[in-house]
């Protein structure tokens, strides 16, 4: 059975969803770096080993990711999902989980990277949007993408209506495309290839909310 550690930063819906999901793939430790995330009550009452592993108190990024990778280690973590983990990894830390780590990101990738997605998107008045998971690599927000959820956008919509259905679309999405890890449906090969059901991904497999 695949051993996975989630990292959290706050909220933990998305841990939730995945929790409630019942993978055939064990959630083994949940990870956080600010003591006060509601991710780690989450865990706890699911009964999820938790560790905080506060970043202020590092003197470097790297030092910080460094004890992440042993405790990953300790666990014997085969995969690491980030669920609203708020720190830019070290490029030694993602290129030690490459093809072994995942994130879901609040946009139609490669469209809006990095923040503040929703009110960008009511910006430029696009029709579509939704949410991302995909493989990370050193690039910010641009490794292979697995699943994504689409929506409608409304012209009544406000950047909080857009992000509380968005994340709708998450707790769906990423859930699915996890468990597709865990049963070998999506497979990432050492020569970075990413298949899905044996063949080449060339697109995210897309569930659509109209
Ligand atoms: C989500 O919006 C996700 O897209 C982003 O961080 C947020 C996490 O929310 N990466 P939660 O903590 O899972 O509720």
């Amino acid at each position: 059975m695949i051993k996975i550690a989630v990292l959290v930063s706050g909220s933990g819906s998305n841990l939730q969803a995945l929790i409630d999901a019942n993978l055939s793939g064990e959630i083994v430790g949940v990870i956080s770096n600010r003591p006060e995330a509601y991710a780690l009550q989450r865990a706890e009452q699911a009964g999820i080993q938790t560790t905080v592993i506060e970043h202020k108190q590092y003197p470097s990024r790297q030092a910080f990711d460094d004890v992440m990778h042993q405790q990953l280690l300790e666990w014997n973590v085969d995969l690491v999902i980030l669920a609203g983990f708020m720190r830019i990894l070290s490029p030694e830390f993602v290129q030690a989980w490459e093809g072994k780590m995942v994130n879901i990101h609040p946009s139609l990738l490669p469209a809006y990277k990095g923040m503040h997605t929703h009110l960008r998107v009511l910006k430029t008045g696009d029709t579509l949007h939704g949410c991302t998971v995909h493989f990370v690599t050193a690039e910010l927000d641009a490794g292979q993408a697995l699943t994504q959820g689409v929506l409608s956008v409304s012209h009544k919509d406000t950047a909080e209506t857009l992000a509380e259905r968005v994340h709708v679309l998450e707790h769906l999405i990423y859930p699915q495309a996890v468990e597709w890890i865990c049963n070998g449906t999506i497979q990432h090969l050492n020569n970075g290839q990413v298949l899905y059901k044996g063949q080449p991904l060339t697109r995210p497999v897309q569930f659509c909310n109209f």
